[in-house]
């Protein structure tokens, strides 16, 4: 087997006082997609933004190790974390019309954030944007990088937050319910593109989602949580012939129209 790409071992993480994750290992190779499931508050959330450093006030990791390739990432400071965030590692939120600033052209919202982590001129910066664009199925990406957020549906604001966070060509991307606020044949499409990415760009994604469907789709492994505790983690076709607890298999029954739908 390959060196893998990102590491976690053992990771505890604590809100204040709270446990909400509670040693969580996982071992993700190069191009590979990691699906993580579980109920609302079973610290996906967490765990994803962990990687990066976003777990924001009073939310620490109290023990384990973050690697990324083959380097400690766990304890940087904020300049080193915005290497990685910029470079290495994109995220991409669940609603991302909210985290893009509503009077700025998206076009200029990608240069920003192009131009925070690395060198880059506006013209470079909005072609890697019609790049991505095009690989997101957008017919006009001129006119896309032309518009405001609010002239843009939910499907292309998320469209845009995948394009932003793709930007720097980052190896990993971490896709925090990328999905859940949009309408099923929207989901469907963006869960395509996103795959397309991988396919065309070699991404590796770690995606969250409360959609069995999505995580069966999309996912070569599998984590399931609970109570900030890992339930299973394993190939995903594993998990969803054969899960091995209980709880794995009511999620799987809970999800059938979903599944059916997405599929
Ligand atoms: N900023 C925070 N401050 C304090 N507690 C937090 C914070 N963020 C999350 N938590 C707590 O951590 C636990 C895990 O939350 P998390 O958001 O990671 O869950 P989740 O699995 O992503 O849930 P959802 O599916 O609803 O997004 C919850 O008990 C939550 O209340
Ligand atoms: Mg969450």
């Amino acid at each position: 087997m390959n060196k893998p790409l990102l590491e976690l071992k053992n990771i505890s993480i604590k809100y204040d006082d709270k446990l909400v994750v509670k040693d969580i290992s996982i071992t993700i190779q190069e191009g590979e997609i990691l699906g993580i499931v579980g109920e609302s508050g079973s610290g996906k959330s967490t765990l994803i933004k962990s990687i990066i450093g976003l777990l924001g006030e009073g939310g620490h990791i109290v023990d384990g190790k973050i690697i990324y390739e083959g380097k400690d990432i766990t304890n940087l400071n904020k300049k080193e974390l915005m290497v990685i965030r910029g470079q290495s590692i994109g995220m991409i939120f669940q609603d991302c019309q909210s985290s893009f600033c509503p009077i700025r052209t998206i076009g200029n919202q990608l240069y920003d954030s192009m131009k925070a982590h690395m060198k880059v001129t506006k013209k470079e910066a909005l072609e890697r944007g019609e790049e991505i664009l095009r690989e997101l199925n957008i017919k006009d990406p001129k006119k896309f990088l032309n518009s405001y957020p609010f002239e843009l549906s939910g499907g292309m604001n998320q469209r845009a937050g995948i394009m932003m966070a793709m930007a720097s060509n980052p190896k990993i991307i971490l896709a925090d319910e990328p999905t859940s606020a949009l309408d099923v044949t929207v989901q469907a499409k963006v869960i395509n593109e996103l795959m397309n990415l991988r396919k065309k760009f070699g991404t590796t994604i770690i995606i969250v989602s409360h959609n069995m469907g999505v995580i069966s789709l999309m996912s070569d492994n599998a984590l399931v949580m609970k109570d900030g505790e890992c339930v299973e983690y394993n190939l995903t076709k594993k998990i969803f012939n054969s899960p091995s607890r209980q709880y794995t298999k009511e999620l799987i029954n809970a999800m059938p129209k979903l599944k059916k739908e997405i599929i």
